[in-house]
């Protein structure tokens, strides 16, 4: 276990010096959060303080009534921030313009990689105006502050592996991230909490507390460091984790689990995820941590198996599942475990439709494992909000029931008719370019769309000096 080099401050230094600047206002999208691409209402709506009291669930903030310190900000540092939020202020104007002018074809901004197009997305043409403005403007500043393995680092394989892959591709990148903070739209705070919990949490002693101390004094660091987590409160600050504890980790800094943009697997809403500015990215088991051998799968002539799953019971899902369907039908192969001589990716790969209920979180590495396999995705999860649904069309490729519809399963499937199902597969077929995996990482591809998701939060924020 290595010792953090930060400093054992208790994060909520309170001063108060003179009276309350509000030189700070945050404006809001007032419109559903699953739209905020295609809705863009820009309204002047609440101040940072105002964020969390609204309706979306979240009990009303506890106030930090931190009379804080303003952050002493350079003239040109001013004129940075001004011309950046004249260039979202550009971008917002050009994608709503997008969204109202219909008769602008398709694949208007020429494109020779892909151009998004189909049912397949809530509204093409805005997705792709917002992501060829993300190519074009976007910054992201990564605070260098943080040693490994803590930090700059996370875990590339297994259950977690997004956490880590998005780490390191965000170290890597040069499209996006740039040194100069001044000129960046965000921040990433790039700790892992995977990593955390593995070399800091003791399984016998169990001290969650781990969690509180680095991250707190992550925050406490950069935000005497520097002046930008005072300039937003956070706002402009993003975290991403696909490890159970992710928004757990966040508990400890009111800020950063009311204000900063959080990007979580564990995307449910009754543990106060607020789509409005956190965000659902995927989990992808990659056992090998590679994508290689998990593509593809039998053509629908060969899919004798009407639907799979086999996992675990853990959760309050799958014992419904198992108790109605496990040796129950011919054509429902539900198990706990693949019996022997039977592979699970050989399932995968000949199987109609992939049940993918939630476990003992919201997120299933079922969901895109089934994407992989060319086997449409049977959803079973509450208070989950889906990756990227934003832009993606769920509805387009994927069958979504209840836990109630559980018993009627068969009947619900079997109803889907042929070509109802043979153009939900074109589009699974279609949607899996947003779920690769790839390093270096590929225009509209996973990193990609985890980068749009955090862009179009930011582009709903308006951050003054
Ligand atoms: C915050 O909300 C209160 C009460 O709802 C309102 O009076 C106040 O003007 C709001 N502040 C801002 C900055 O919007
Ligand atoms: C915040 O602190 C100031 C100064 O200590 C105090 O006057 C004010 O009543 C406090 N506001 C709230 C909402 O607690
Ligand atoms: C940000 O605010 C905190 C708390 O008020 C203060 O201690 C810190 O010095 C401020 N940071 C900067 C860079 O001014
Ligand atoms: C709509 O888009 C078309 C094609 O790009 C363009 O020619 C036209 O001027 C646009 N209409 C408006 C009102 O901007
Ligand atoms: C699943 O299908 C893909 C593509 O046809 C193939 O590469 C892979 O080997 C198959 N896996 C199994 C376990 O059948
Ligand atoms: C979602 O969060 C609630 C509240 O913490 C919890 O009771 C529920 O089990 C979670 N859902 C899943 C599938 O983990």
């Amino acid at each position: 276990m290595r010792r953090l080099n930060f400093p054992n401050h208790p994060y909520q230094v309170i001063f108060v010096v003179g009276a309350l600047v509000t030189i700070l206002f945050v404006f809001f999208v007032t419109t559903s959060p699953q739209n905020l691409l295609s809705s863009l209402q820009w309204t002047r709506a609440t101040g940072v303080r105002n964020l969390t009291s609204s309706s979306h669930g979240l009990k009303k903030v506890k106030v930090i009534n931190v009379t804080y310190v303003p952050p002493r900000i350079k003239k040109g540092e001013v004129v940075k921030l001004d011309k950046l939020e004249e260039g979202l202020a550009r971008a917002r104007a050009l994608i709503k313009h997008a969204a109202q002018n219909q008769t602008q074809s398709i694949s208007a901004y020429k494109d020779s990689d892909y151009v998004p197009q189909g049912d397949l997305y809530k509204n093409p043409r805005l997705f792709q105006r917002s992501y060829l403005l993300m190519e074009k403007l976007f910054k992201i500043f990564v605070y260098e502050e943080g040693d490994h393995p803590l930090f700059h680092n996370g875990p590339c394989k297994n259950i977690y592996s997004m956490e880590g892959l998005f780490i390191n591709f965000m170290e890597k990148d040069k499209r996006f991230r740039t040194n100069d903070p001044d000129g960046a739209h965000v921040y990433f705070l790039p700790f892992s909490v995977a990593m955390i919990i593995e070399y800091l949490f003791h399984p016998i002693i169990r001290d969650k507390a781990v969690l509180e101390r680095t991250i707190s004094d992550y925050v406490h660091i950069i935000s005497q460091k520097y002046p930008f987590w005072n300039r937003s409160l956070g706002a402009d600050h993003v975290m991403l984790s696909c490890h159970d504890w992710g928004p757990r980790a966040t508990w400890y800094v009111p800020q950063l689990y009311f204000n900063a943009i959080r990007v979580l697997c564990n995307a449910n809403t009754t543990e106060r995820f607020n789509p409005r500015k956190d965000a659902s990215f995927p989990e992808i088991n990659l056992i090998t941590g590679e994508i290689k051998g998990i593509i593809g799968g039998a053509p629908p002539s060969s899919r004798s198996t009407l639907a799979f799953f086999a996992g675990s019971l853990h959760g309050r899902i799958r014992p419904a599942l198992l108790q109605h369907w496990k040796d129950k039908d011919e054509d429902i192969k539900v198990y706990e475990t693949v019996p022997e001589g039977v592979s699970y990716q050989d399932m995968m790969n000949r199987s109609k439709y992939c049940i993918c209920p939630s476990g003992h979180e919201v997120a299933s590495p079922r969901i895109v494992e089934a994407i992989y396999s060319e086997c449409i995705p049977v959803l079973i999860s509450q208070h989950y909000i889906l990756p990227f649904s934003d832009v993606l069309n769920w509805e387009s490729f994927s069958i979504q029931i209840s836990v109630s519809q559980i018993p009627n399963l068969r009947k619900i499937l079997m109803e889907i008719p042929e070509h109802r199902y043979l153009r939900m597969l074109e589009r699974v077929k279609q949607v899996r370019r947003h779920f690769m995996v790839n390093d270096p990482p590929k225009r509209y591809d996973v990193f990609h769309m985890i980068i749009h998701s955090i862009w179009l939060r930011r582009l709903n924020v308006q951050i003054s000096a």
